[in-house]
């Protein structure tokens, strides 16, 4: 298939290989101005790393005297200790480094352990090739961070590339070079689980964020002992399971797969990210590790990735389950062929590649070129010159006061606030330190471990602060009155009356509720219920019943669907999971010390009924005039909406209240008209800026605080329908009490450009309508052409 995208594949090239040019440049100022988290913002390219003549020269040298079956070891992966078994063949992860038929291996922890089982690689394999260690590093190695989602709701890349790049410290501190982060999988639906493990459900703010975690993760220089590969996941459209199912069937057309699922990927792949990884799902009835389009096309050929391709766990020999194999042979060929270089546990390259290459079915050219690619990664990564790591230095690594200081503001960052009322004339937060007491209820109140959320990698409970601790510290023990009310799950009748009790005695109760981090949320955790487990909801009304001002703290790792509380508990703040610092952080804007920032990376439904539900919908040719109602008898009927609910959600995308309000001025462009010639001329370069968008923005209340200024875009009049709204622009700006700012984006012409009906990216004579406004719901529309000329 043709794209104008890859028509433009040449100067790709030329334009990755100046990119090198400028890097040297870079890192020339950079030993000069050099500061590990500093450059949070840099834009530069780390692709040439993987597209040296230097690199290409030492992985030949190498291929050159390689044997099969030591090529073929190196497309092998195993989680450690999991290779041997009846039908393997196999005695153990040491005999396999000895004989070059692991090329990596995953689950190893600790300097000590990866450290001994490198040393049987590279001292006494034949070709002393190193082993390549990864890990599940998803929201830290031991200084565990707000789970993702809450890291997404910072908006916030330059807070998610510092965390990135301390996971990465922490994690090649202990020899794991390779983790298999970010999870850029567009996510519109709460009941899938690993919603909690993405960015949400936006590709503009997808983009940014999947940048920011490959620079965190992969460094200014790859080959820095301290750099970790990053590993974009999971290729492609694994969010979009059906009915929110985990590991369901997707159905996406080629047009939304590339206008909303593809982009994220394509940003990390521009970032430089080395690996990808292969999803579980199928798409169009093809499963994605064994999809040549989607891999062979779209990644490596049009995209031009020099970097390798891992299947998920055993996704290879899933094959065959999802019904397009019948043996292990043929699910070996489909995947390799489709472009899945490495088989990450299903033993199955192992067991069939050698006779799928002699008998001709899988060519030798195939064999080295995914033998390349891993290669030119360990190369790139400085494997071969530093394999071990240094074990004296790996305690040190961990938990550095720097680095939980980041884990503090990454966590109050991440903390939305979504409802906020007033409580005899102010609103009820932030509360007064002079309170004289207050009740501290719910499962999740003194719960540390649940803070980590659910894959903290060597994150440990005692690393963390509860809630509890950190109020207790503030106020001191006896203004603290904590009754836990019962767990996640149960919750007896003396559990609730004690809560109870425990709010009638106080000024104010805090509630902490939600979801069970490791059952509830992450891989495996798709609910079809999102209300509050077991008892919560009837402790919470019990609680609101005393008439105390009531506190929702939520812990949750998705959207919950939780009516009644948005309209009857005075304050509510979506928490995620925040880590190390959860308490900390917590208190802090529980009190004021902190205001909240945190905006919704996705649309919070009001009932399951509505999922999927997204900001950036297509009109549809009946749109409801007034979607804040469901249909009423004697209104029109036959509108697209719900008889039973309203069509709009209970929070929008971008949303996030603080403790001072902000006003919003007329959106205004600097000029009427942009013409489909210029745009096409600029299109494919960042930055060059074909329009500028301003407004202005008051801080209406008494406080000083932060507004996320978003910037959001609407073609009509194009060959394909557009949805209501894109996000192309965020920024934060923060307002004294008062103050009056004009704000402005520059937007380029990759803010207008869009895949079309012929399936190219391009630009369109259209009409724009575009919003700065503070949610994806809000602001004073403007309206420009763009027109033939
Ligand atoms: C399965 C998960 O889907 C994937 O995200 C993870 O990286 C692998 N297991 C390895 O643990």
């Amino acid at each position: 298939m043709t794209t104008r995208a890859n028509r433009s594949a040449g100067a790709n090239v030329y334009v990755r290989r100046r990119f090198f040019l400028r890097l040297v440049v870079n890192f020339t100022l950079l030993a000069i101005f050099y500061c590990p988290i500093a450059g949070a913002q840099s834009n530069a390219s780390r692709q040439s790393t993987l597209d040296t003549p230097a690199l290409d020269k030492k992985v030949d040298e190498l291929l050159g005297k390689m044997t099969l079956e030591e090529k073929i070891g190196q497309l092998v992966q195993y989680s450690a200790g999991q290779a041997t078994g009846p039908t393997s063949g196999r005695t153990d992860d040491r005999d396999m480094a000895r004989k070059g038929q692991v090329g990596s291996l995953f689950n190893v922890n600790s300097a000590h352990a990866t450290n001994e089982l490198q040393h049987i690689a590279v001292d006494e394999s034949r070709l002393h090739i190193p082993l390549l260690f990864g890990l599940d590093v998803i929201h830290g190695f031991r200084t565990t961070f707000p789970l993702n989602l809450g890291l997404a709701a910072t908006w916030d890349p330059g807070i998610v590339e510092k965390v990135s790049r301390v996971a990465a410290q922490e994690a090649s501190a202990a020899g794991v070079r390779w983790t298999f982060s970010p999870m850029v999988d567009i996510a519109r639906d709460a009941r899938w689980g690993r919603i909690s493990e993405g960015a949400g459900e936006d590709p503009f703010l997808g983009a940014a964020l999947a940048r920011a975690y490959v620079r965190g993760y992969q460094g200014q220089r790859l080959d820095a002992p301290d750099s970790i590969l990053a590993c974009a996941k999971h290729y492609v459209g694994y969010g979009a399971a059906e009915a929110g199912r985990e590991y369901n069937s997707t159905e996406i057309s080629e047009h939304t797969l590339r206008q909303y699922y593809l982009p994220p990927f394509h940003a990390a792949e521009e970032a430089g990210a080395a690996t990808f990884m292969s999803a579980f799902n199928s798409l169009n009835g093809i499963p994605t590790s064994a999809n040549p389009f989607t891999i062979k096309q779209i990644l490596k050929k049009e995209w031009g990735f020099e970097g390798f391709v891992v299947s998920d766990w055993t996704s290879v020999s899933e094959i065959m389950a999802h019904g397009i194999a019948l043996d292990g042979a043929t699910a070996a060929r489909k995947a390799f062929l489709a472009g899945v270089d490495m088989d990450m546990q299903s033993n199955i390259y192992h067991r069939n590649m050698l006779q799928l290459v002699q008998s001709g079915k899988v060519p030798q050219s195939e064999i080295d070129d995914a033998v390349r690619r891993i290669l030119r990664v360990k190369f790139a990564l400085g494997l071969f010159d530093h394999p071990f790591a240094d074990e004296s230095k790996e305690a040190g690594a961990m938990l550095r006061p720097e680095s939980v200081a980041i884990a503090k503001t990454a966590a109050t960052r991440s903390l939305v606030l979504l409802r906020n009322e007033s409580v005899s004339a102010s609103t009820l937060l932030p509360l007064s330190a002079k309170v004289s007491s207050i009740a501290l209820i719910g499962p999740l109140a003194d719960d540390a471990g649940n803070m980590l959320g659910s894959w903290s990698a060597l994150g440990r409970a005692e690393d963390a602060v509860s809630l509890r601790r950190a109020l207790t510290q503030k106020l001191g023990d006896s203004r603290v009155h904590f009754a836990k009310g019962g767990n996640i799950l149960d919750a007896s009748e003396a559990d609730i009356a004690s809560a109870i009790t425990a709010a009638q005695e106080s000024d104010i109760a805090v509630l902490a509720l939600g979801e069970n981090a490791p059952t509830m949320t992450g891989e495996a955790a798709s609910r079809s219920k999102l209300g509050l487990p077991g008892r919560q909801q009837e402790l919470l009304e019990k609680v609101v019943a005393t008439g105390k001002p009531v506190v929702l703290i939520l812990f949750s790792g998705r959207p919950l669907t939780l009516p009644w509380a948005f309209e009857h508990v005075a304050a509510v703040i979506a928490a995620w999971y925040p880590g190390v610092q959860a308490g900390n952080a917590l208190t802090d804007v529980l009190f004021g010390d902190a205001s909240p920032t945190g905006h919704l990376p996705l649309t919070w439904p009001r009932s399951v009924g509505q999922e999927p539900l997204y900001y950036n919908a297509l009109n549809t040719g009946r749109p409801a005039a007034d979607p804040d109602h469901p249909a009423e008898p004697g209104e029109q009927k036959y509108v697209s909406r719900y008889i039973d609910e309203p069509n709009t959600p209970q929070f929008p995308f971008g949303f996030g209240l603080t403790y001072t309000t902000f006003r919003y001025g007329n959106t205004q462009p600097n000029a009427q008209e942009l013409s489909v010639s210029s745009l096409r001329q600029s299109l494919g370069t960042i930055g060059n800026k074909v329009l500028t968008v301003s407004t202005e923005i008051t801080n209406t209340g008494s406080r000083a605080g932060e507004t996320m200024a978003q910037l959001y875009v609407r073609l009509d009049g194009t060959s394909v329908a557009m949805p209501v709204r894109m996000l192309k622009g965020f920024q934060p700006v923060s307002l004294g009490p008062g103050e009056t700012r004009k704000i402005t984006f520059d937007l380029d012409a990759n803010a207008f450009a869009f895949w079309g009906a012929d399936n190219t990216r391009g630009v369109e004579p259209a009409r724009v309508t575009l919003w700065i406004a503070p949610d994806s719901a809000q602001g004073q529309p403007t309206k420009l052409e763009i027109t033939e000329r």
